[in-house]
């Protein structure tokens, strides 16, 4: 019994760091805190800077520190893809 409920708190302990932020929904979080300095239109521009899906990542953990948000890894993920689905349509 003893083992058993050690084992499961291990398990919980697991998912909850590497998958700290299973409710991020990157559309929401975008528009709270990504159109503060500047709005979508500069993912659709005809002189955007970016032009590729690392730049597209990179860009995002810049705009993202700037904010200090402080991401995690899987949220930069995510809100890479969003953008990239939604704006920019990178072959990946
Ligand atoms: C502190 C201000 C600030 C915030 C907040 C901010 N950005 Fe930015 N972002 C910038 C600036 C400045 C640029 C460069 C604009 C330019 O080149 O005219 C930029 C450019 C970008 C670009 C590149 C546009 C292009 O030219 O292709 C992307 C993508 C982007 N931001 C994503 C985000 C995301 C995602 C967030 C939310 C995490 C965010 N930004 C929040 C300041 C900010």
């Amino acid at each position: 019994m003893r083992n058993f409920i050690f084992g499961a708190l291990c398990a919980l302990g697991l998912t909850s760091t590497a998958q700290a932020s299973e409710d991020f929904q990157a559309d929401k979080f975008h528009q709270a805190n990504c159109t503060g300095c500047h709005d979508s239109k500069v993912y659709t521009r005809s002189n955007r800077r970016v032009n590729s899906l690392p730049r597209l990542e990179s860009q995002v953990r810049m705009c993202d520190a700037n904010l200090g948000k402080k991401l995690f890894e899987d949220d930069i993920l995510a809100l890479t893809d969003y953008l990239n689905d939604n704006y920019y349509h990178f072959k990946k």
